[in-house]
């Protein structure tokens, strides 16, 4: 029950198939799919996980406590959700509906739902994917190497230079951490000037 032809759409057609989407059982419990945002002209992408309850409510990625967090991240490197082109970014997840009680994506439903993904990126085509967390690092990667072993690297998703970081919900409860964060969001900037 997924729409076909998912990669010739474009930005209204994906998002259309992507409200629409039935392919798992993940649309039962959803109230909103949460497509992704910011400006589709940004040159960098954030990946996160699926969405949270607040996501689901407002149908928009990292509008949590996490979001906040993301959110001053990107501040710190000069970006936005809101600002474009190289002030910008544009934030999507790997699933696109709220898994139930926030538990793990599962690998049928990260099937499912990654050619939405992968039609993303290839219309975007950032200067740099910042995978942040393990599902999104596992999907991007297809790597079952823990993060702590693919940061530092740049990586590549589509030919498109990935860098890997914490997830922001993982930095609130492991701030200790975000000194790490911080020198991966230092790789992504000088990844992206130099591509
Ligand atoms: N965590 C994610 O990975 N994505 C969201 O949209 C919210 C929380």
């Amino acid at each position: 029950l997924r729409p076909q032809g998912i990669d010739q759409m474009d930005w209204e057609g994906l998002r259309q198939a992507v409200a629409g989407c039935q392919a798992c059982p993940l649309h039962r419990g959803r109230t909103n799919t949460v497509f992704g945002t910011g400006d589709v002209s940004a040159d960098w992408m954030v990946v996160g996980e699926a969405p949270g309850e607040n996501e689901d409510l407002q149908g928009e990625p990292f509008v949590g406590a996490a979001g906040q967090l993301l959110d001053r991240m990107l501040q710190a490197v000069g970006r936005s959700r809101q600002g474009q082109g190289a002030q910008g970014v544009y934030i999507a997840n790997v699933l696109k509906c709220r898994p139930p009680a926030n538990r793990n994506p599962q690998p049928t439903e990260i099937a499912q739902c990654e050619p939405f993904l992968v039609r993303q990126v290839a219309m975007l085509r950032p200067r740099l994917i910042l995978a942040m967390g393990r599902f999104a690092v596992q999907t991007l990667l297809g790597s079952t190497e823990p993060i702590g072993r693919l940061r530092g690297q740049v990586h590549r998703y589509q030919g498109v230079p990935v860098v890997v970081t914490y997830h922001p919900a993982y930095l609130l409860r492991n701030p200790i951490d975000k000194r790490k964060a911080w020198a991966d969001l230092c790789l992504a900037m000088d990844t992206a000037e130099a591509g």
